[in-house]
């Protein structure tokens, strides 16, 4: 494995079972990530994107092929190993935000030290998130006051506050404004320079042309990679 890689899959391959068919949505992708790169995924809908993205996320794991994370072979983990990795090394970002509507923003924010067991000054880094995208103030409100900007910048706040090593976003600008996108793309610019590796799954070419490399999934293979 090259030094400094983050990401070395190989391989990967990923079926669904479907009217007794088993459909390949992944059909042998290799991809290779180095630690503080940022990365943009695009392709059709449906190509298996948020596939992919769950797998290198350890949501799920292949049909076949390989996954070294961080120098460790994650294929072949129980759910129970794949999800202590999560907690601790990778932080998710989603289009529809996933927050909890009946917990403030400071909880939600918190909720990730809740998987991960990271010791007690987890309220001190749940602050430092929250300033860091601008929502400070906001601490005690529910999502419902925000706006969709507002809840995206909550989101990446979660993602951040554990320190991961990864951090994964599909589609996380798919709901917002131009201008709201703007302020999100200026953050995965500081979360980059703060040594971050990033890969995120978009349609919108003002986002995947702030990546330093861009990567094209069509029908389970990738190209450009
Ligand atoms: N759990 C599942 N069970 C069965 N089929 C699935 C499952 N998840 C995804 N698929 C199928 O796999 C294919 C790829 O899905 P995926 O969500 O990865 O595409 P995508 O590139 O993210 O698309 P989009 O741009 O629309 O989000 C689709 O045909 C989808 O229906
Ligand atoms: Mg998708």
């Amino acid at each position: 494995m090259p030094s400094g890689s983050l990401i070395e899959a190989r391989g990967l391959v990923k079926s669904y079972r479907r009217a007794e068919r088993s459909l390949p949505v992944l059909r042998g992708v290799d991809l290779s990530v180095s630690a503080g790169e940022f990365l943009a995924i695009m392709g059709p809908s449906g190509s298996g994107k948020s596939t992919l993205l769950h797998i290198l996320g350890c949501l799920d794991s292949p049909s076949e092929g390989r996954y070294v994370l961080d120098g460790r072979d994650v294929t072949q983990l129980s759910d129970r190993a794949l999800s202590r990795i999560r907690a601790r090394h990778i932080g998710f970002v989603f289009q529809t935000f996933n927050l909890i509507p009946s917990l403030t923003l400071q909880e939600n924010i918190a909720l990730p030290f809740a998987y991960a067991d990271l010791g007690d000054d987890f309220q001190a880094r749940v602050q430092r998130s929250m300033a860091q995208v601008g929502l400070a103030e906001r601490r005690d409100h529910l999502p419902s006051a925000l706006s969709g900007g507002e809840m995206q910048r909550a989101a990446i706040a979660r993602a951040l506050a554990v320190g991961p090593k990864l951090i994964l976003a599909d589609e996380p600008t798919g709901n917002l404004d131009a201008g709201t996108t703007r302020d999100i793309l200026n953050l995965f610019a500081s979360m980059h320079a703060g040594g971050a590796t990033i890969i995120v799954v978009t349609h919108d070419r003002d986002v995947a042309a702030a990546a330093r490399r861009c990567i094209l999934l069509t029908d389970g293979v990738l190209s450009g990679a």
